[in-house]
């Protein structure tokens, strides 16, 4: 237990914040540990369920949860941090919006002596003695995934050219970034494929619709085949868009990522094709990093969870096909 003033007030401020976070598991019994959560935010089905794995979690553990909800911004999340750091909390989780533009407070932070634990997003920096550890998905893989999947799917339709649009995620964070480059190392050797265009929908639903509306004016109801989008909200949006679109090709490929029940739902209904899992149940992980480092044990660096897909190959009637 950090200094007992400081801790004090950041209870207070926690039973104010969330409702004080008793003991309701045989976890542990109720603690004094009290751990600085900075969420980027509630863009998607994903996140929610991210941020309600924490907070399960955290009251699984006893832990207090002091949780600061950033709204896309990145300064909002810099001064969670601080706070947290003024309240000598025992450890900092956060979910970095993007990549870079860390390293000051990082640096204020290990200065304080507060270990940091990168939870669902990486960051880009020089000093990996920043952070204690990253727990979250192997981006890269996922990306992978999804380019392995297009593979196969032209192989079995026989394609011999497909036209590719993706709709990214928020530029410069790492799911965005891991997932095309995961993505692009499966296809760009493949003359089959060509990416006609990339455009970011923040992974918000309302831009995926957005994003559809501007290829469709670009490229025409018949000019691109395949839609290679960064997770399900944009993807969803993008669908209620071309659902509403007279003469749209049925073929269309359509790829996704996340694996929420209204888009594992979508694949079996047939509107698309490919779901590359991505979990956001981590909180217990987190939970689990937070005890191990209190009680002064060492940690791995890197904790990614096992992840998979699903996909018109699959069983779609198989029970374990399902979405969060
Ligand atoms: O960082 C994980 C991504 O963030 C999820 O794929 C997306 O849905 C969320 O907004």
């Amino acid at each position: 237990m950090r200094k007992g003033f400081a801790l004090l007030l950041a209870l207070l401020l926690l039973a104010g914040l969330t409702g004080c976070a008793g003991k309701q598991d045989t976890e542990k019994e109720e603690s004094s540990i009290v751990v600085g959560f900075s969420q980027l935010g509630a863009e998607s089905s994903w996140r929610i369920a991210n941020t309600a794995s924490m907070e399960q979690a955290a009251k699984d553990f006893g832990y207090g949860l002091m949780m600061e909800n950033a709204n896309q911004k990145q300064e909002k999340q810099i001064d969670a941090i601080r706070s947290f750091i003024a309240y000598q909390v025992d450890v900092i989780v956060f979910s970095p919006i993007v990549e870079t533009g860390w390293d000051n407070v990082l640096t204020e932070a290990k200065q304080a002596g507060i270990p940091v634990i990168l939870m669902d997003r990486m960051i880009a920096t020089e000093d990996d003695s920043l952070y204690t550890a990253y727990i979250g998905a192997d981006f890269y893989a996922e990306g992978r995934r999804a380019g392995e999947y297009l593979v196969r799917k032209a192989d079995a339709i026989g394609a011999e050219k497909l036209r590719i649009v993706e709709i990214s995620g928020t530029l410069d964070s790492s799911p965005m970034r891991g997932r095309q480059r995961g993505f692009m190392d499966v296809i760009a050797q493949d003359e089959r494929f060509t990416v006609i265009d990339s455009v970011s929908g923040d992974f918000l639903r309302t831009k995926g619709e957005e994003c559809m509306r501007e290829m469709l004016e670009k490229y025409g109801n018949d000019g691109f085949d395949v839609i290679f989008s960064h997770n399900d909200a944009m993807t969803l949006g993008a669908l209620d868009v071309l659902e509403s679109t007279e003469g749209i090709s049925k073929d269309l490929i359509v790829i996704t990522v996340d694996g929420e029940k209204e888009a594992v739902d979508a694949l079996k209904a047939g509107r698309i094709n490919c779901v590359v899992q991505c979990t956001p149940d981590l909180g217990l992980s987190v939970m689990r990093l937070v005890r191990e480092l209190t009680e002064g044990r060492s940690i791995l660096k890197t904790n990614s969870p096992e992840e998979g897909m699903f996909s018109d190959f699959d069983n779609l009637t198989d029970p374990r096909v399902e979405g969060f």
